[in-house]
């Protein structure tokens, strides 16, 4: 139902684009929502960089840019949990990335939300902030081409000197890895961060079984997940648990959340034959820059979901 009401945002976009500039709607139709206790401040394009001056803004802590999936908006549940979750720890500035209109934000008009993106970044760093402190975690759509494309261009506008501190992908996917030259993408990958980290839910249908980043945590195998029922509901439910394992993960700011292991497989650590000499990771705020390699965990079925 999701997929088809997907096909048929992509279809009015393209009636749309007949009609008018489409790249100018999208444009014009992106939002930067700056988040400070029970206000949001709206940014467009043309006046983002001044975030930067905004008397809540903390210069000196970190800045999560939170970039939601496919027609989302800020009034969808997965996406205040994670808003939410940030705001109750406290630690850093948190913005989301996303459009007024949410048939404009799907993955056709990538490109423009990515170019667009990058330059607004850019005029931010300029302003003073340090590219170091920007952290980007994205969902689905997010995942899979705003957040990638966006980290290329600001490489490539600033001539190699601004590059992303990390990515945390929640289970990116949507787009299978064929369909993105459609959008002049490349799947999520290593070089797209100094530190890329996913957290997969749905390898069926939203998701994907690949491994995009220098860690990848494969929840409850990274396919099924257990609260969610075997019907029609079944892949979005095992999709949109990424960034609600997310928001447990940040509003407990523990750094031993979701206790993780390296395995050879799911199986394997199912019947524990995993190499226990092998360190262990967290789902976490904390998660450091040297993890590496492909963990699996495994949930309660209830939140908190965390079993660590
Ligand atoms: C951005 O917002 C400012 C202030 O509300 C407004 O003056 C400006 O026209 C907007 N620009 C765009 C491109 O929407
Ligand atoms: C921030 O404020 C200073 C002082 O008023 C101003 O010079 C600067 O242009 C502002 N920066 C942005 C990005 O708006
Ligand atoms: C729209 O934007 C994309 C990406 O920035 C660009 O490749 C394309 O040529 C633009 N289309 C038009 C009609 O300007």
């Amino acid at each position: 139902m999701l997929k088809s009401l997907l096909v048929l945002s992509i279809l009015i976009s393209r009636i749309l684009s007949f009609a008018f500039d489409l790249n100018k709607t999208v444009e014009c139709n992106i939002r930067y929502y700056f988040y400070h206790g029970s206000m949001v401040t709206a940014y467009n394009v043309s006046n983002f960089a001044s975030l930067f001056n905004h008397s809540k803004f903390y210069r000196d802590k970190p800045t999560t840019f939170y970039i939601y999936g496919t027609m989302e908006g800020i009034w969808v549940p997965t996406v205040i949990a994670v808003k939410d979750a940030y705001l109750a720890n406290g630690k850093q500035n948190f913005v989301i990335v996303g459009n007024l209109n949410p048939f404009l934000h799907v993955f056709i008009n990538a490109p423009v939300i990515a170019d667009k993106f990058s330059t607004n970044m850019i005029q931010f760093i300029r302003a003073g902030y340090d590219m170091s402190k920007v952290t980007f975690v994205s969902f689905s759509l997010g995942s899979k081409s705003i957040a990638p494309l966006t980290s290329r261009l600001i490489r490539k506008k600033s001539g190699g000197r601004l590059r992303l501190q990390r990515i945390v992908a929640l289970d990116p996917g949507i787009i299978k890895d064929e369909e993105l030259y459609l959008v002049g993408g490349r799947k999520l990958n290593e070089d797209d961060a100094k530190f890329v980290m996913t957290v997969h839910t749905d390898c069926h249908y939203w998701g994907t079984k690949e491994s995009h980043g220098h860690v990848n945590f494969w929840v409850n195998g990274g396919c099924d997940q257990p609260m969610c029922h075997n019907d029609f509901t079944k892949s979005i439910c095992n999709h949109i648990k990424a960034p609600l394992y997310w928001a447990e993960a940040v509003r407990s700011d523990s750094k031993k959340s979701f206790k993780s292991r390296q395995c050879t497989s799911y199986k394997c650590y199912l019947k524990k034959d995993c190499d226990l000499s092998l360190p262990v990771a967290y789902i976490s705020l904390y998660t450091p820059s040297y993890t590496r390699g492909n963990y699996y965990v495994r949930t309660k079925k209830v939140a908190p979901y965390s079993r660590s």
